[in-house]
């Protein structure tokens, strides 16, 4: 089943929505994760090494959280025009080393994946239907997909 442009579209609108407030939609993105998973929170180096700290205070944090939502978006828009996601080649080697070395694994994508559509859903609930719920997670998915392959690569 291929990703119309109905499906694209969905995506861009709610994320160019939510991306007027990304600051506190990133804040509120991973704090979600470390609700659902608090385990999470060992693996980011810079969480298990800064003791007490705030959470809301770690800029890593929530450029991770926009990294996710970009890079799903980038996703609808790809799979929409080739029915594909590829990640540049760079970058993809990155992400396979950096999630693997931090030992990630598919449970943790799954954590993430219900955090981010949580998120949307609160962010903005006016425009969330089941469609567009069906939308975010096949882009994520399909992304997540390509990572947890070059992670195969990097370990
Ligand atoms: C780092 C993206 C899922 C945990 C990163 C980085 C990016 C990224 C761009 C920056 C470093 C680099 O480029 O290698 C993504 C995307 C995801 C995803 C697009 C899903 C589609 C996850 C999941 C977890 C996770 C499921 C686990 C809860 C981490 C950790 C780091 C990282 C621990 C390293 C942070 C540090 O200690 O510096 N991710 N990520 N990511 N990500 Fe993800």
């Amino acid at each position: 089943m291929g990703f119309s442009e109905a499906q694209e579209e969905l995506v861009l609108r709610s994320w160019k929505a939510m991306k007027s407030d990304s600051e506190s939609t990133a804040l509120k993105f991973f704090l979600r994760i470390f609700e659902i998973a608090p385990g999470a929170k060992q693996m980011f180096s810079f969480l298990r090494d800064a003791g007490d700290a705030p959470l809301e205070k770690h800029p890593k944090l929530k450029a991770h959280a926009v990294t996710v939502f970009v890079m799903a978006c980038e996703s609808a828009t790809q799979l929409r025009s080739t029915g594909d996601v590829k990640v540049r080649e760079a970058t993809l080697k990155r992400l396979g080393a950096t999630h693997a070395r931090a030992g990630v694994a598919d449970a943790h994508f799954e954590v993430v994946k219900t955090a981010l559509l949580d998120t949307i859903r609160d962010a903005v609930p006016d425009m969330w239907t089941p469609e567009m719920k069906a939308a975010w997670e096949e882009a994520y998915d399909q992304l997540a997909a390509v990572i947890k392959e070059e992670m195969k690569n990097a370990a």
